[in-house]
């Protein structure tokens, strides 16, 4: 595996000043937990480093407090077309709006994460940067855009902001000097220190003639010390497909036991094995496709790359991998170091998870759909889902970490009522919700949607759903079986069927979780839910907005979507 970053070598080599107590504010807006957890543990190593830390997430954070930070370090992911994380919405809204204040001495830094395959990579962290520059603010320390491969660059910026923040220190108290203590990570198992969990079980949740494969994943944590929350989710170290990594190592010709540099730290791996585990192969973005024509020096690839061909180059992106480059573009006139340093680092694959840690502590369920598809002449598989489905046995072990998730949570009080819209293995969280309010007796109401293609194959998990709604841990659920009849049905329909008593749990303060597939199934759900403030509340859509916009400021609508 990956070592540890530089980080923490570097900082105990290193003799710096004690600062004098220092004031820092870390807002981080997450969607998925990255932002978040780099926030927490830069958080715990700031103060270990002796400042006085404040981390916060965006939704928490009172927009008139800007005027009273010195040092403030953004931590914050983009996701879809550019768009800030739900959390972070009406943070980003005021500091661009006309009532953002001036910012006078200011000094502040971002790290911006995202996904180079998106076109808006990183644009959140950018326009955060920029406008604090405009309201007036300094930068400690340049911003640093991440990939989805942000350990080694997240590290580097800390460096820099810690440096930065010392450098002033040593200017207004220029003595004693110390020295940083050693042990500045939580000991026990991280993305960084992952736990090799066995694999107790893996069952295909669909049945037969179903077009899906939903397996129900099983894994031991006994003796780990690892326990979560609901609303939490689980990290998997993937490997790829080894027919696909053998086909990539023929095609380029080089040898697959050749040694290469993997890292900064110099690890070495043979080109095959890195291939395998360590470089992502399945997903073409624009800066690997810049990088690989500088090496292919082949005139077709540059033409696509010009300007005016954004749209070309999309389309070809989409549904290829590294393979198709290499046969549509090469053959490459270099070596296996040179090529695969073009690669990003193969990014852990997220899962929320489907178990109760109360409920069963020695375990942790996921709820996986295996990811197939033929594009462009080619059978083409997802990374994990299918390693998964088809490599993994019970008793292998898989490298994993737990990802909290404080957007994802339910409610303190147990007799809050919650509303849960999860189709498909968005339904995962809400088997834990259930568990852990089983678990623990909770008497609030519960009321679940779940939605799949065909009722007799496609129902997940739906013996104890039956047995939760008889014993009363679910009060209500609705299903919409989308291709049982000729008229699609989908969640939204069945909450639209029922928008008075749905209005009503609203009223009495019912939390709101959608789960699953972002781009259509939440967007949707949300235009329904609007329609359904409109009509039960005798609302204007503005009106409409403006209580879901209180609902999100009060953690009462909650999504966790992909
Ligand atoms: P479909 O595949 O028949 O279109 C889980 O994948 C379920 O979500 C399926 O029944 C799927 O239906 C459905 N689904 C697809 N698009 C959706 C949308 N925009 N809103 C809600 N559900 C959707």
């Amino acid at each position: 595996t990956a070592g540890e970053p530089s980080l923490t070598t570097s900082l105990t080599e290193q003799q710096v000043a004690t600062p004098i107590t220092k004031d820092i504010t870390i807002l981080f807006g997450s969607q998925t937990g990255n932002a978040q957890s780099l926030a927490k543990d830069h958080g715990s190593r700031l103060k270990e480093l002796g400042f006085n830390v404040t981390v916060q997430s965006m939704a928490d954070f009172k927009p008139n407090n800007l005027k009273k930070i010195r040092n403030l370090l953004i931590i914050v992911s983009t996701h879809g077309e550019g768009d800030p994380p739900d959390t972070a919405i009406a943070f980003h809204e005021f500091l661009h709006g006309k009532r953002a204040p001036k910012l006078e001495d200011f000094q502040y830094s971002v790290l911006a994460l995202g996904d180079s395959s998106y076109e808006f990579f990183c644009e959140t962290g950018k326009q955060f940067d920029s406008r604090l520059e405009e309201l007036g603010g300094t930068r400690l320390y340049p911003r640093v855009d991440c990939d989805l491969d942000y350990e080694e660059p997240a590290s580097e910026w800390f460096s820099g902001v810690v440096n930065g923040l010392n450098l002033q220190a040593e200017s207004t108290a220029p003595n004693p000097i110390s020295t940083i203590p050693q042990s500045i990570r939580d000991s026990g198992y991280s993305r960084s220190n992952p736990y090799y969990a066995e694999i107790l079980d893996v069952i295909n949740l669909n049945g037969q003639g179903s077009n899906k494969e939903t397996l129900h994943v099983e894994l031991s944590l006994e003796d780990s010390g690892i326990s979560f929350e609901p609303g939490d989710s689980l990290g998997i170290f993937p490997n790829n497909d080894p027919e696909l990594v053998d086909l990539l190592v023929k095609e380029l010709g080089f040898s697959p036991t050749e040694s290469v540099t993997i890292n900064k730290q110099g690890e070495v791996l043979a080109f095959r094995e890195a291939l395998l585990t360590y470089y992502e192969i399945t997903v073409l973005t624009k800066p690997l496709l810049e990088k690989f024509a500088k090496i292919a020096a082949n005139p077709s690839l540059d033409e696509l790359l010009a300007k005016g061909n954004e749209e070309k180059l999309k389309a070809y992106i989409n549904g290829r991998d590294i393979l198709d480059l290499i046969r549509d573009f090469g053959p490459l006139e270099t070596n296996a170091q040179t090529f695969a340093s073009l690669l990003r680092k193969l990014p852990t694959r997220l899962y929320s998870i489907a178990s109760s840690y109360k409920a069963n502590p020695d375990e942790a369920h996921l709820t996986i759909g295996a990811v197939r598809y033929h594009a462009n002449g080619r059978d083409r598989s997802g990374v994990c889902s299918v390693q998964i489905a088809e490599r993994i046995q019970p008793g292998d072990k898989l490298p994993i970490y737990i990802q909290n998730n404080e957007n994802f949570k339910l409610p303190e009080n147990p007799d809050t009522p919650i509303i849960m819209v999860g189709p498909g293995t968005g339904v995962a969280p809400f088997r834990s919700f259930l568990q852990e309010r089983e678990e623990i007796g909770a008497e609030g109401k519960s009321w679940l949607f779940f939605g799949d293609q065909h009722f007799v194959t496609d129902f997940l998990y739906q013996t104890e759903w039956q047995n939760w709604l008889k014993d009363g841990v679910l009060t209500k659920m609705n299903i919409a079986f989308s291709r049982d009849k000729a008229e699609k049905v989908y969640v939204q329909h069945r909450m639209l069927e029922h928008s008075k008593e749905l209005f009503e749990w609203l009223e009495e303060g019912a939390v709101l979780y959608i789960c699953g597939d972002e781009k259509h199934m939440a967007h949707d759900v949300h235009q329904t839910l609007l329609a359904i403030i409109q009509k039960e509340g005798q609302m204007s859509l503005e009106q409409a907005e403006e209580y879901v916009a209180a609902m999100k400021q009060n953690k009462r609508y909650q999504r966790d979507v992909y």
